[in-house]
């Protein structure tokens, strides 16, 4: 059996915290809180640990106090806003690996609202300025947060452009008409296998880009050898981005205030002669 001694930390005992019963019994040197205490001890505990656990996946080179990000729901707004200020001229958004494709929905319905303030006093009606296209295999099933984003009239919710199809290099005939339209600027979300497509159509193409790099998996990849200190296979989401920039040096970074992976890459294409914006 094993022994309590072995897996707590803290003045508290894990096992005890956990399950209301430890086989140490009353020999553990660790605190045993009363039983009808057990679940509102237990909640802070839990607290306390994410918050230890996100100061310890926080980087120094990331301005925001981790306890005051935003919680992970609202990354696609914090996103879809970024990249608003960021690619200010965009037009084309295409929205890579967009899952629901929530980032493409905010993003048509800010220019919207941008436009209608504009026709007030210029007698304009463009909506919206920016379309966004979303690129996902995924079937799109409309969440609460679609909802209170997407335009709605008698006939339903009008969502924006969806493609049902995996994003590749080379693209399809599809992806490459979309892409070929004015002023574009590929984005992804934590786009999992997109996100090393987005980069390389991005930067062979002089189209920006802008991803937040998640999920890696290096078993997909094992010919993607880690370029930094000591090299090695690419299996984290922190040697996935030495990978991405190691591709040109004019890639930039900025860390969003969410809570998670919330490191973008982005290229603007403003040293490329073939700059679509
Ligand atoms: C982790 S989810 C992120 C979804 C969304 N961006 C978000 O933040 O909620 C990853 C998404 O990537 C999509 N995906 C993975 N590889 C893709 C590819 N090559 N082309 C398009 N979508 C892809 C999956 O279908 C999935 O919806």
């Amino acid at each position: 059996m094993s022994r309590c001694n072995d897996i707590r930390t803290d003045g508290l005992c894990k096992f005890f915290i956990n399950t209301g019963d430890c086989p140490s019994g009353t020999n553990c040197r660790f605190t045993h809180p009363p039983l009808d205490q057990l679940k509102k001890v237990r909640t802070e505990w839990v607290k306390q640990r994410i918050k230890q656990r996100r100061l310890k996946q926080q980087r120094p080179e990331d301005p925001h106090n981790p306890s005051e990000k935003l919680k992970k729901n609202a990354r696609s707004q914090v996103f879809a806003d970024w990249v608003l200020s960021t690619f200010p001229e965009a037009l084309n958004v295409v929205d890579v690996a967009g899952g629901k494709g929530l980032v493409g929905l905010i993003v048509e319905k800010a220019s919207s609202k941008a436009q209608s303030q504009k026709s007030e006093t210029e007698s304009e009606t463009l909506f919206p300025r920016v379309t966004a296209t979303l690129i996902d295999p995924r079937p799109r099933d409309v969440s609460k947060q679609m909802r209170r984003v997407a335009p709605s009239s008698t006939e339903g919710i009008k969502l924006n452009a969806h493609l049902q199809e995996w994003f590749q290099d080379p693209p399809s005939e599809t992806v490459d008409r979309l892409l070929k339209r004015e002023k574009t600027v590929i984005i992804g979300l934590h786009p999992d296998q997109a996100t090393e497509p987005i980069v390389d159509i991005g930067l062979a193409r002089g189209i920006p880009w802008a991803v937040v790099p998640c999920c890696v998996f290096p078993e997909l990849y094992p010919n993607r050898i880690w370029p930094g200190d000591g090299g090695g296979e690419v299996n984290s989401t922190e040697k996935l981005i030495d990978w991405l920039k190691a591709k040109n040096g004019d890639i930039k970074e900025a860390y969003l205030p969410f809570e998670g992976r919330n490191r973008v890459l982005y290229w603007t294409a403003e040293t490329s002669t073939q700059s679509s914006l």
